[in-house]
């Protein structure tokens, strides 16, 4: 992270603790005095934003910090590690990213799906070992082509996954707390299936994008990796609060269910010595959804729109409110 080295008095002070690619960081610069953790004890007073990403959380006791605090601006669509309700307590108002990391995030998906299918890791590590002499040709990995692919949760993202199926001639069939209209259903060609375990079931790959909620909470446990096929692969581009880790590792372990390949794990990272960390049949990336420099460009510049909005006291492009709560 880079500390500024002159402040203007004619910027906002707005407060970060997530560390920045260089060209988001003068993007930020260019808008706002960045008050980096070892500067705040000089600029407590004028700090009228927070600037966040996912990670670290803004908890209550951050918030209630900053005496002239007026928005939190969350460069992310996902807003759990945001103390929301302490924001509102407080009349501190919360901008947030949706839908310009949809592409990435969906990209990202099939990338892990394929990745995990057809083996892609373990196959590089065996095209680069020294002691590889002979290609086996009996290493076999995953149709993809021609399946079924199930997505739980179609919103904004799932829907851009969904829209990506059609070149896998795949059947789609999807879960969410209410269908889709018949026109989006239409334009990519998914069945809505209302309850999970049917999805799970008939599903050869099981696709999790549902939100963080306490609803949301371990709803991939034990029972339901028993739903799945035994050659099912199970990827996740939510969060790892959505699953329970004990019964995946065990599902994966025993043969419950074929694979995983997961950009999201709760904790992240996981602890070095986490049993997920040493199977063979999973795919790990460290919460890289929407990371390509176009996307985070994409969110930084939102994030900024929508902090200035609520310094000048105007609507935020993309604001939390009480009705997105
Ligand atoms: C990323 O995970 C996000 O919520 O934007």
């Amino acid at each position: 992270m880079m500390a500024s080295t002159s402040f203007s008095p004619d910027k906002p002070f707005v407060y970060q603790h997530s560390g920045m690619h260089p060209e988001l960081q003068k993007l930020l610069e260019s808008n706002f005095n960045m008050v980096q953790p070892g500067q705040v004890e000089e600029y407590r007073d004028k700090i009228a934003a927070i600037f966040c990403f996912v990670t670290p959380p803004v908890r209550e006791e951050l918030i209630a910090s900053f005496p002239n605090l007026k928005v939190v601006g969350n460069s992310a669509v996902g807003y759990e590690h945001v103390d929301v309700k302490a924001c509102f307590a407080r009349g501190v108002r919360v901008g947030y990213t949706p839908n310009v990391l949809n592409a990435a995030t969906a990209d990202m998906g099939w990338a892990l799906l394929l990745a995990t299918a057809r083996l892609l890791v373990d196959g590089d590590k065996i095209a680069r070992d020294p002691n590889t002499k002979e290609i086996d040709l009996n290493r076999f990995g995953f149709q993809v082509s021609g399946t079924t692919v199930g997505i739980i949760g179609m919103g904004r993202i799932g829907l851009e996954f969904a829209k990506r199926a059609m070149g896998f001639n795949v059947k789609l069939l999807y879960h969410n707390r209410h269908p889709c209209t018949k026109e989006i259903e239409e334009s990519v060609n998914a069945t809505f299936v209302s309850k999970l375990e049917d999805v799970l079931r008939q599903s050869d790959f099981v696709v999790l994008v549902a939100p963080s909620t306490p609803e949301t909470y371990h709803m991939m446990s034990g029972p339901q990796f028993k739903a799945m096929k035994k050659t099912g692969i199970f990827v996740n581009i939510a969060r790892g609060k959505l699953v329970n880790q004990d019964s995946l590792v065990a599902a994966l372990r025993d043969g419950t269910i074929a694979g995983a390949g997961l950009d999201v794990t709760d904790p992240e990272p996981l602890p070095r010595d986490h049993p997920l960390l040493t199977l063979h049949n999973v795919t790990i990336t460290p919460h890289t959804g929407s990371a390509t420099l176009h996307t985070r460009t994409g969110m930084v510049q939102m994030t900024i729109g929508n902090i200035w909005a609520a310094l000048r006291g105007q609507d935020m492009l993309n604001e939390v409110n009480n009705i997105v709560l």
